[in-house]
């Protein structure tokens, strides 16, 4: 079956052959007006200007004057599957407590740990189920999903097993992360529980091929560099890359330890010393290179810097920008709206922003080749959006949803 748009006003991010896009590259992804596109077996099968529009009949045609098709969002970091919801923490912030203060009383990752250990794999599913069809009505159409609030081998293992679940029963691509170094659950120590994560957790996740990557959170009050090096040895062993949770309230050597071990991707960087920035850009020269991650909705959420998103691009880095939906620190999953903020707080142009969110996006799950830009053979996950001038009206329209459909393997269901 081959689907056709015709009369489109535009394609953005067109003929990507490059896994991901750095520095002024980002800015400049080619972009064709007035064009059609071609979906044929969920794949991108042609595109061009209307001008030479191929004489072959398609088998649907589908007029959309005035509206663009964008590469979809890859979302590289989530926490969607979690079970309750921290909206009295929320409140508790209102008045006053900070993220930090809120963990150290036992509240924060541990409180979703509790209500999470109660839930059942079914109502953990049909909540994930639901956060990825509210994810698609702005713009996702890949995400990545990581375990951690379990904490525990049994809950652990249930968490990444209704991950794996929910990439079988509905049509969005998921990736999925082992987090078991999240937070260290109360009756343990941190070393006690570090040999739980790497000697126990680890080895049943790999046997039983439930994750894709591993991730820890390498923060003061968490995990620290030891403990980082450590996992992503032993991950490496069983062949699972890292992707990190580093500099997000401070500058403690993650980074690094994270870029020796050839991390997949580096992600928060909120607060980035110019060390920092240099260890990141020397990895890059050296031939391989972990992908930045933003997380623009986690800044605006905790009131926490926004990563220096403008340092890092015009280091000649890539960037990538993900939702890091979570019910502690980013309650959203709206990737138009970190569009928005990407723009108007770290002072990305929109076009380097839509190479964030999609074809870098996709390289920080190793996934570029598959999806990220408007090429052909890449699976169609794509956006139509309402009609509008140029892409910039997205994140222009801050908190709007001028997305009309995202295409998952070109179906808009
Ligand atoms: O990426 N920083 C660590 N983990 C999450 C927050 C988790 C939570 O508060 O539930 C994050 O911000
Ligand atoms: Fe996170």
């Amino acid at each position: 079956m081959r689907i056709r748009y015709q009369h489109l006003r535009g394609l953005a991010l067109v003929d990507i052959s490059t896994s991901y896009l750095s520095g002024k590259a980002m800015d400049q992804a080619p972009i064709l007006k007035d064009a059609f596109l071609d979906i044929e077996d969920g794949l991108i099968a042609d595109y061009g200007s209307m001008s030479e529009i191929p004489d072959a009949k398609p088998d649907q045609v589908i007029d959309a004057h005035g509206q663009w098709i964008l590469p979809a969002f890859i979302d590289s970091h989530t926490h969607l599957l979690y079970a309750g919801n921290r909206a009295q923490e929320f409140e508790m912030r209102m008045r006053g407590a900070t993220y930090e203060e809120i963990a150290a009383a036992g509240g924060g990752i541990l409180n979703s740990a509790k209500a999470l250990a109660e839930a059942s794999e079914e109502s953990l599913l049909e909540d994930l189920l639901g956060r990825l069809k509210s994810a698609r009505q702005t713009g996702t159409a890949a995400v990545e999903i990581k375990s951690g609030y379990g904490l525990s081998v049994e809950a652990e293992l249930k968490m990444l097993r209704v991950i794996r679940r929910a990439a079988a029963v509905q049509p969005m691509p998921i990736a999925s992360t082992f987090l078991g170094a999240h937070a260290v659950p109360s009756g343990y120590d941190k070393a006690q529980y570090m040999d739980l994560v790497v000697q126990e957790m680890l080895p049943r996740v790999a046997a039983e091929q439930l994750a894709d990557h591993v991730d820890i959170f390498c923060e003061d009050g968490y995990f620290d560099v030891d403990d980082t090096i450590r996992l992503a040895q032993a991950a490496d062993q069983l062949g699972l890359p890292l992707k990190s949770h580093v500099n997000q309230f401070k500058s403690i050597g993650g980074l690094q330890a994270s870029l020796q071990a050839n991390a997949l991707s580096v992600d928060h960087l909120e607060v980035l010393s110019d060390k920092d920035l240099y260890d990141l850009k020397s990895q890059h020269q050296n031939g391989s290179g972990s992908m930045p991650v933003a997380l623009p909705l986690c800044s605006l959420y905790l009131d926490i810097p926004y990563t220096p998103g403008r340092r890092i691009i015009d280091a000649d880095l890539p960037l990538a920008i993900a939702s890091d939906c979570n019910p502690g620190s980013a309650p959203s999953s709206n990737l138009s709206l970190a569009w928005g903020l990407a723009c108007h707080q770290m002072k990305l142009t929109p076009m380097e922003a839509l190479s964030g969110l999609t074809i870098n996006g996709a390289s920080a799950l190793g996934w570029s080749s598959r999806m990220g830009s408007i090429t052909r053979g890449k699976e169609a996950h794509l956006i139509l959006t309402q009609p509008i001038e140029s892409p910039a009206e997205i994140p222009y329209r801050f908190g709007e949803n001028l997305i009309a459909e995202t295409l998952v393997f070109g179906s808009p269901e």
